[in-house]
């Protein structure tokens, strides 16, 4: 028996709602960090994976590094990935993409 994933995609913004060096939080999925660096469009899960504190909304985007402001941890937007203490788990990482002046983030599903 075999599965396979398909992905579904949600509208999260329009291009220039954000500007670069912006994020904003979806309600969608328990919250979904989106991140603007250099034109492109990335998003993570939204709760820092420390305690519960909102990256998109609070968090100081650098880059390609997000800070979580209650605690100053780091993760890298494209991977998710953990950068310092105190967080050690990374973030779940989301695919984007652009249609016209639209930016879709895509779940993915069983
Ligand atoms: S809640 Fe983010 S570093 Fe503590």
């Amino acid at each position: 028996m075999s599965t396979t994933a398909s992905t579904t995609a949600i509208f999260a913004c329009n291009v220039g709602d954000i500007e670069d060096g912006e994020s904003l939080t979806l309600e969608a999925n328990g919250g979904i960090a989106v991140y603007r660096v250099d034109g492109e469009f990335f998003a993570t899960s939204d709760t820092c994976t420390h305690e519960k504190w909102s990256l998109g909304e609070e968090g100081e985007l650098e880059g390609h590094e997000v800070t979580c402001t209650l605690h100053m941890a780091r993760f890298d937007v494209r991977t998710g990935a953990p950068l310092c203490f105190p967080a050690t788990l990374a973030l779940k990482k989301y695919a984007t993409s652009i249609d016209g002046d639209k930016v879709y983030v895509h779940l993915i599903e069983d």
